[in-house]
């Protein structure tokens, strides 16, 4: 690897498509740039570099991001020594395809993420194109993995503009995933499952907690899967949360995203029920309620035992908040088996739910086996079917916090504060997340953003809870 000086002075624009996870790997490599001397840029415009990190879940990701390439492209025909660099998944599913596009100069996978810096580097210095990518990335390289551990670890933000929200941070407890859900993009762009060790993941707890960081999120693609063997010991995601909750400054964890399965569940659950810490959520998706569509998409659980961990987690953690994803119109999904879907969602009553149109990935078993066979007007009517179902639950539940009080960690000003009027602008529209994932609107000053407020509840919706700070907020 060529190790190249610092670059001062060359400002980089970044903009991140995308789960969690990429939201950790912007922010990684947003650290890594400032240390070269980088420095940030909001307009593209202004830009010497730009990084692109994307995802290529469904396809419409993907198009979001080569729209974006477009517009880059004729901004290059005015600015030829413009470089635009594409990270994350996209990268690394399309390789030299994606640095064959006449915006491109560099294309980097995820799991080559602690090269970036010298390869946007070098490409300022040539203007040359620069791959990298993991060739056979289903095949574990220690190697590899040592170097992706020391760039991970190395994090600590101090006091960098990553992006994460005030207050809160990301650290992943396990990288790549083994499960080959047939529809699924994810295993085949970010390798092989590989857990971190227990002593990593709290030291960088503590590094984060010394920044004045309140919530961490472990995560992992099956995070309660997470398994760590030392010596006689193997640690598992209740171990981390117990040792992360005793790191003082550190006041809620979560973890997403838990595959439905009866490993570890019980004793994941217990820690949550006795530790305040713990936030009593869980993001457990269930693709289908179908069981035939259960096993085509190789999702190794029915329906019933599904609704039986959910029952587990009710009884463990009373109140607990539960959110789930589906797919509607995978391969051969009938109106039986779409029908079965919404009998689960309304067993489930998740306050929740992520729904999404099935989108054919090239080069997964789903994509080989089977003809996309539902079509898209049928896919569109399931999707808002099972959307209104779920928002007549999201608002029963939400109704439940009227008149209540609740505590919320304060992300900042809302979206929507631009465009609702505030009464001043010391006292803006500001959005926080209860413990259990609720997002709370109300007016506030600035200065609480990463902080935890008290919020009285005076009007619900589905998905929002509004309300006025609580006369005597406790500022921790
Ligand atoms: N690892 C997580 C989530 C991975 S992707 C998990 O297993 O739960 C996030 C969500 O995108 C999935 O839960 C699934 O609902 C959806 N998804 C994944 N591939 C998809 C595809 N090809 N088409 C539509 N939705 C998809
Ligand atoms: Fe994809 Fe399934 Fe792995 Fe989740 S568990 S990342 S859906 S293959
Ligand atoms: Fe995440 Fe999309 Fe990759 S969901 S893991 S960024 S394919």
């Amino acid at each position: 690897m060529v190790i190249l000086a610092p670059m001062p002075g060359h400002k980089v624009h970044i903009k991140c498509f995308g789960c969690q996870m990429n939201k950790l790997d912007t922010a990684l490599v947003t650290t890594a740039l400032m240390d070269a001397g980088f420095s940030l840029t909001a307009g593209v415009k202004d830009a010497d570099v730009v990084l692109i990190n994307t995802c290529s879940v469904r396809e419409h990701a993907e198009a979001r991001v080569l729209s974006h390439l477009g517009h880059l492209k004729h901004l290059k025909r005015q600015k030829p020594n413009l470089i635009v660099a594409v990270m994350g998944c996209m990268a690394q599913r399309l390789g030299d395809k994606l640095l064959a596009h006449e915006a491109v100069n560099v294309v980097c996978g995820p799991t080559e993420i602690p090269r970036l810096v010298d390869l946007i580097g070098e490409a300022l210095e040539r203007n040359a194109k620069q791959l990298a990518i993991t060739p056979e990335i289903r095949r574990e390289n220690e190697s590899h993995s040592a170097s992706l551990e020391r760039f991970e670890s190395a994090y600590g933000r101090d006091g960098v503009d990553d992006g994460s929200v005030p207050g809160q941070a990301f650290v992943r407890v396990m990288r790549g995933c083994n499960n080959f859900c047939t529809y699924c993009i994810v295993p085949h762009v970010r390798g092989p499952e590989v857990c971190r060790s227990p002593q990593a993941i709290v030291e960088q707890v503590r590094k984060l907690a010394e920044q004045r960081v309140k919530q961490v999120t472990f995560l992992g693609q099956t995070v309660n899967a997470y398994k760590y063997r030392a010596g006689e010991k193997t640690y598992c995601l209740a171990d981390l949360l117990s040792l992360a909750s005793q790191v003082e400054g550190i006041e809620w964890l979560r973890f997403v995203t838990s595959y439905p399965s009866a490993e570890y569940y019980d004793e994941i659950l217990a820690v949550m029920a006795s530790s305040e810490k713990v936030c009593p959520y869980l993001h457990i998706p269930a693709q289908s309620g179908s069981d035939r569509v259960l096993h085509a998409m190789n999702r190794h659980y029915t329906a019933a035992q599904y609704l039986e961990l959910l029952n587990r987690a009710r009884d463990a953690v009373p109140g607990i908040a539960l959110a789930g994803d589906f797919i509607v119109g995978f391969p051969g999904e009938t109106d039986e088996d779409f029908e079965a879907t919404v009998k689960l969602v309304r067993q489930a009553q998740y306050r929740n739910c992520f729904i999404f149109k099935y989108s054919p990935r090239p080069g997964t078993a789903a994509d080989r086996w089977h003809q996309d066979s539902v079509p898209a007007e049928v896919k569109q009517r399931r999707n808002v079917e099972l959307l209104a179902v779920q928002e007549q639950i999201s608002d029963v539940l939400s109704r439940q916090f009227q008149g209540q009080t609740v505590r919320v960690l304060v992300e900042g000003p809302s979206k929507k504060a631009h465009v609702n009027p505030t009464d001043g602008a010391d006292n803006p529209q500001l959005v926080g997340r209860t413990s259990g994932d609720h997002i709370v609107v109300f007016n506030g000053p600035l200065s609480l953003a990463g902080r935890f407020a008290d919020v009285h509840i005076t009007r619900t919706s589905p998905l929002t809870l509004f309300g006025t700070l609580a006369p005597a907020p406790a500022l921790r």
